[in-house]
């Protein structure tokens, strides 16, 4: 571990990281982790090279100074048996910047609570995943750590994480979300949680603890992860603050940690209220815009033409051999949804298609399906904009930009996030934006003023789009 020496209360972040690389290459990597893990034989490279990418760089950490950061896993308390997943099962190397600060902070006394903010597919979920692992104590038969989330998918996919880190630890997870079938058992004839760890949907969540089958008299954390959108008023923040509040009751000492890529001002005002003296990492608005994905627009005569578009990027990408892995096509509605789906699979496009109207088993098939390889293009609503996470994503299309319900102004997060879903992890990707109409040039405009950037445009040819998938290394 690292000491922070500086002894301000607000730091920017290469203020605090004056650590010279060559302690970080030459770190000295413990030989073994018990279990027989012999981590020398992994031949682990130790360059740091989160330290020169210039991503993180601009998080700003308010709070307090006492803690360490850790380079490595191995100085962060996690058990051997979680270590050991990481190396082996999830194939890391070292922690991403958000997990080598933050984790200092949930795995350690006091526990405070944290509001977190890093650019997506940073490793957050994954950061306050392993932070949940940490805090478990295997013996005690109770939820003992609990995570909100907006979707039934991420929920899932959240659980598979845990699983999959956890697998050595014989910690317990459940997901909480809405059952499958109708005539399975009724939320007051079930028996009692007694996992570890839950991740679910708020909705489900506080169905379980108004009916006390979920207790909380034993919890350590709690996690509201995409936290502005489950404190968000057109979001789950009734629900949210209800479970708040009843976690209060039975324990008020549970730390709080808030993780999201995106905090407006508005949510940014409200987490006083939520949330007692707390550390903070945030990014200016000015600089979440993922450097690794290439944003691109591309003017559309009129809505054929859009269709035109999203043929156009699939014959270049197939002639090509271009290195795209696979494709998220967002649209504004269900509606929107299930029409570019038949147009395109009348046109012999292979796509598949999912929207919140869906039985919940088309969902997880569908998402199970594209997660697989099976498919490649998947067809989505908002429902998959935050936190979904596949590596092979490096392409996204905004059949329609995100507008605020009701409205026709942006929705600069949802932006941000849809944005997210390619470059996971810093790899490279690629976003085209689809305007037609007058108001979406509008949208682009303030969307490019709010995140003071330029995108540039591409013009609707085969050599435009092939330079264009260059430019973001794709080719
Ligand atoms: N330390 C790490 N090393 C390598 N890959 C990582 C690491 N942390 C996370 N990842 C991977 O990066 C991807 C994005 O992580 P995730 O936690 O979903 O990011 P976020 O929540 O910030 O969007 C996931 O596929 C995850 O497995
Ligand atoms: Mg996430």
């Amino acid at each position: 571990m690292y000491s922070l020496s500086n002894s301000n209360s607000t730091m920017t972040h290469p203020n605090l990281f004056l650590v010279p690389h060559a302690v970080h290459r030459n770190d000295a990597v413990p030989s073994t982790l018990g279990l027989d893990l012999n981590i020398a034989a992994l031949n682990i490279h130790r360059e740091n090279m989160f330290l020169d990418d210039p991503e993180d760089f601009s998080i700003t950490i308010v709070g307090d100074t006492l803690y360490s950061w850790a380079g490595t896993f191995e100085d962060m308390e996690l058990s051997p048996e979680v270590i050991r997943a990481l190396y082996l099962n999830m194939g890391y190397r070292r922690p991403s910047k958000i997990q080598a600060i933050t984790l200092p902070m949930i795995l350690t006394p006091p526990y405070k609570d944290l509001v977190a903010q890093a650019h997506n597919g940073t490793g957050k979920t994954t950061c306050f995943g392993l932070g949940m692992l940490g805090r478990i104590d295997p013996n005690l038969k109770a939820p003992q750590a609990l995570c909100i989330c907006p979707t039934r998918e991420l929920a899932i996919q959240i659980l598979e994480l845990l699983q999959r880190m956890g697998m050595y630890t014989g910690i317990k997870i459940e997901c909480a979300v809405p059952s499958l079938t109708a005539n399975s058992t009724p939320v007051r004839d079930r028996a009692p949680v007694t996992a570890h760890i839950v991740i679910g949907t708020s909705g489900t969540v506080h169905k379980l603890m108004s009916y006390k089958k979920l207790g909380v008299s034993r919890l350590k954390v709690l996690v509201f992860d995409e936290a502005d959108h489950m404190l968000a008023e057109d979001g789950f923040r009734d629900d949210s603050l209800r479970i708040k509040k009843e976690i209060d009751k039975f324990s008020p000492h549970c730390q709080v940690l808030l993780f999201s890529a995106t905090f407006n001002e508005m949510i940014t005002k409200f987490i006083p209220r939520v949330m007692k003296d707390h550390n903070k990492l945030f990014l200016k608005k000015e600089e979440l815009s993922l450097e690794a994905v290439k944003q691109y627009k591309v003017y559309c005569a009129d809505e054929l033409t859009k269709i035109d578009v999203i043929m156009l990027i699939k014959t270049k990408i197939f002639e090509l051999g271009a290195n795209i892995g696979q494709r998220i096509i967002f649209v504004r509605s269900r509606n929107s949804a299930k029409m570019l789906h038949e147009e395109l699979v009348g046109d012999g496009y292979s796509v598949t298609t999912i929207h919140g109207a869906l039985s919940v088993e088309d969902r997880d098939k569908i998402v199970k399906e594209f997660k697989g390889g099976l498919t490649r293009v998947l067809i989505s609503t908002d429902l998959l904009a935050r936190g979904f996470d596949q590596q092979q994503v490096n392409c996204v299309v905004n059949y329609d930009l995100p507008i605020k319900r009701g409205t026709s102004e942006p929705d600069y997060e949802l932006y941000l996030h849809r944005c997210g879903r390619a470059g996971r992890f810093w790899s490279k990707g690629s976003v085209f934006n689809l305007l037609c109409l007058d108001t979406d040039k509008l949208v682009m405009e303030k969307i490019e003023h709010y995140y003071n950037i330029q995108v540039p445009e591409v013009k609707i040819s085969e050599q435009a789009f092939e330079g264009a998938l260059k430019a973001a290394g794709l080719l």
